[in-house]
């Protein structure tokens, strides 16, 4: 159930930050359209702030900022700067365009961050009396960070928040930013600021969790028990290291177990499943299928106890249902024979909303694998939707052609034609198998000097003729990037990954040119 009363004691108002701290993971690159993509969903599902960027970065987060802004519906749309004025007036320029802007800015507190800039206390805090009154000048919603709040000096804390709150902070969020935290600890730390610090029942404080010791949900929730009002987190956990606190577990969290957190929030958990699968294609972050909520296997039932259970009474395993996050009931398998007003139904059914051209598209691409592939089952309809590779219209290089000759006589070779820039290149190229044929005649048809650190293969279903999903990972001078395919043939799927993650990489270098600050 929803809540829109964004004043009322118990709602908890969800701060997603995918598109910042998520994007920040290593490989994570997102292109300007995905965002847009993934903020519309946001939006759509009820989250109350979206975090859609640092604008000073480059100019390609700025860019998306600004249009995320402009493009929102409900939702505030904020962009993170440092505790500098030029950071916080680009970041002001970016979300300036929504109905709602904030300004985040924030500032390392704790001994070890100090360190860096080289400022004593009384150094940074005038700074932060001076950084935040700048950000209040521009905007009216501002939230205030000190970074690495967990490993801060209580009283310094307490005199920073104060500081913030009266220069014109609006939300005060307290970030554990290397999850080095406990839930007693992180209850207790919330309850003493809003204890001591003058102001603070004016304010929202806000919890920013990290998992590294698998502790950032029950972290989040143990502040909101305490008093915090804003959870920030991302979908599928995604974030530096090993990520953020997870929208979804939050959400159902406060959600199955009201009786014992009885807060709530505005989003419309049936939305869950759908944006999982984008973030998860759109970073190339595969969830791990034992994963709480989103994993493939959250509601699988093995065990033949568990299967009699759930036959009799569903609620003798499950907490929840399927259906709650947006999972169809039923996996009905769909065919060569099956029209385009089914597949759009069952589209429908798994969280597509396609508009007439879409649906024509993906029904050609449908009957293709039909052709090849008998059983047409849910996660190869999700396969297909979410397969990055065939989103190619903006594309420098496309996969024209691939012919690979492989078997028990090396060496084996690959006949392939890539279309660059619009035009149609053939080269024949050998290599240590097939895979590494055609990796070759790629690099021979479009040299580049990066590093494969990842190729990864997985079955979407099970038989011999399913479709296998290929990620590809690779680093160009410290940037990562990763390209997903999903085919019948692995060897097809895995140059169609990689041509993918190349043109990912293509869009990342002019996204990193230097902005002009
Ligand atoms: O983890 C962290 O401290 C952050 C801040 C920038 C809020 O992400
Ligand atoms: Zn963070």
């Amino acid at each position: 159930m929803t809540n829109n009363d964004k004043s009322a004691q118990d709602r908890v108002l969800i701060f997603d930050t995918t598109l910042r701290d998520g994007e920040q993971s290593p490989g994570a690159t997102m292109s300007h359209n995905e965002k847009l993509e993934i903020a519309e969903l946001l939006d759509d599902m009820g989250v109350d702030i979206i975090e859609a960027g640092f604008p000073i970065a480059s100019d390609g987060d700025f860019e998306a900022v600004a249009e995320i802004a402009k493009r929102s519906k409900d939702a505030v749309i904020c962009g993170l700067s440092r505790a500098q004025f030029p950071d916080i007036d680009r970041c002001w320029e970016a979300v300036k365009h929504a109905a709602q802007p904030r300004i985040h800015t924030f500032i390392g507190t704790s001994p070890l961050h100090r360190a860096i800039p080289n400022l004593d206390m009384d150094q940074m805090a005038d700074l932060i009396h001076e950084t935040v009154s700048h950000a209040r000048n521009l905007c009216d919603n501002v939230q205030w960070s000190p970074m690495d709040a967990t490993r801060t000096e209580h009283d310094y804390l307490c005199r920073v928040v104060e500081i913030a709150i009266k220069a014109g902070a609006t939300t005060i969020n307290i970030p554990d930013t290397v999850g080095y935290t406990a839930p007693r600890e992180s209850a207790d730390l919330i309850s003493m600021l809003l204890s001591r610090v003058p102001g603070a029942d004016k304010v929202i404080f806000s919890t920013h969790c990290h998992n590294d010791l698998g502790m950032a949900t029950a972290n989040a929730l143990a502040a909101v028990e305490a008093g915090a009002r804003q959870i920030e987190c991302t979908i599928n956990g995604l974030g530096e290291r090993a990520g953020n606190t997870a929208l979804e577990e939050v959400v159902m969290a406060m959600k199955v177990r009201n009786d014992i957190m009885p807060y709530r929030t505005g989003v419309d958990a049936t939305k869950i499943m759908q944006i999982s699968r984008v973030v998860s294609t759109v970073s190339g972050f595969p969830v791990q299928f034992n994963k709480a909520i989103v994993g493939k296997n959250a509601f699988a039932h093995e065990s033949g106890i568990h299967q009699d259970g759930m036959l009799k009474n569903a609620e003798t395993f499950e907490i929840m249902r399927p259906t709650d996050i947006g999972l169809s009931e039923t996996n009905l398998v769909m065919g060569k024979h099956s029209g385009r007003a089914a597949l759009r139904s069952k589209l429908n059914d798994l969280g597509y909303e396609l508009g007439d051209n879409q649906l024509k598209d993906v029904f050609v691409r449908f009957k293709a694998l039909a052709d090849r592939k008998k059983e047409i089952y849910d996660d190869d309809l999700i396969a297909l939707m979410t397969d990055t590779s065939t989103n190619a219209a903006n594309d420098r290089l496309q996969v024209k052609f691939l012919r690979v000759i492989c078997g028990t006589e090396a060496p084996q070779s690959a006949d392939l034609t890539l279309t660059i820039d619009g035009k149609d290149h053939q080269i024949t190229a050998k290599g240590d198998g097939p895979v590494d044929a055609t990796f070759n005649a790629v690099k021979g048809l479009f040299p580049h000097d990066t590093k494969l650190v990842l190729y990864q293969v997985h079955a979407v279903t099970e038989g011999t003729d399913a479709q296998a999903t290929v990620s590809v990972r690779m680093e160009e001078g410290g940037k990562i990037v990763t390209g997903q395919s999903s085919d019948t043939d692995t060897v097809v799927a895995s140059a169609k990954a990689y041509v993918n993650a190349l043109n990912k990489l293509l869009v990342r270098r002019e996204k990193t040119k230097p902005a002009a600050v």
